[in-house]
């Protein structure tokens, strides 16, 4: 891989910025100053340093945003800001895109990466990765919710849903529920389903990763190699 490539992508600067770098003799490799834009190197043997500060070698970013309201799980939007424009300078870098989206007024656990075959594998309902929801109703939740939820529920359109766990709180207009797919809308419309409405919807967990509650709204965070073994569970 060209020096100048390896740079912008894992320091998530400009190949510009990267050129500069080297021309200026700020970046090492192998403990010896390298200047030319087209030096090659192995990025998985190779130790690059800019400014004395290693830059290790991910292949793929994996990311954790706790997503505010009022921000679209997309790539562009003409009109509102996006999941991808929340992360630090440090963190981007092309070909990122959030992994299962949610509503634009949910907040909670937005997964970012450029590894489009975890992406498509997560996602598969056939690989039975929860998603796990705190979900504040309109009304208080109903004992036969649980059932109700447990049993496959069709939605509008005669949509079928995967049997999905629903939990009480001791809040009985909150309630966690846990789905294995995704459909548009999908916790909204189960809850329509069950005669209730959705006035508040925070996703927690994916997978084994919990949310991390220090992030708040708006944050971001790598998410880390040992969390990443955790998605299948
Ligand atoms: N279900 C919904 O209704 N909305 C989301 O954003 C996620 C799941």
């Amino acid at each position: 891989m060209r020096i100048d490539k390896f740079i912008s992508e894992q320091a998530g600067v400009s190949r510009s910025d990267a050129k500069t770098m080297l021309k200026k003799g700020q970046v090492l490799i192998n403990g010896s100053i390298v200047k030319s834009a087209d030096a090659k190197i192995d990025p998985e043997k190779d130790i690059v340093t800019i400014g004395g500060k290693k830059i290790s070698y991910r292949k793929f970013m994996y990311i954790m945003l706790n997503k505010p309201d009022g921000v679209v799980c997309a790539t562009r939007d003409g009109l509102s800001s996006t999941v991808l424009e929340l992360l630090p300078p440090e963190l981007r870098r092309k070909g990122l895109f959030p992994a299962g989206r949610l509503d634009k007024d949910t907040e909670g656990f937005v997964f970012i990466t450029d590894d489009g075959a975890l992406a498509h594998k997560m996602l598969s309902p056939k690989n039975h990765v929860e998603k796990e929801y705190i979900v504040t109703l309109e009304k208080p939740a109903e004992k036969h919710y649980e059932e109700l939820f447990a049993s496959g529920m069709t939605i509008d359109g005669g949509e079928e849903c995967l049997p999905a766990r629903l939990t009480f709180t001791d809040n009985p207009q909150i309630v966690r529920l846990i789905l294995h797919e995704g459909k548009y809308h999908q916790v909204k419309r189960m809850m329509e389903a069950a005669g209730n409405k959705v006035t508040h919807l925070k996703r927690i967990r994916m997978g084994g990763i919990e949310l991390d509650p220090a992030l708040s709204a708006g944050q971001c965070r790598e998410i880390t190699a040992c969390e990443l073994e955790n998605l299948w569970e």
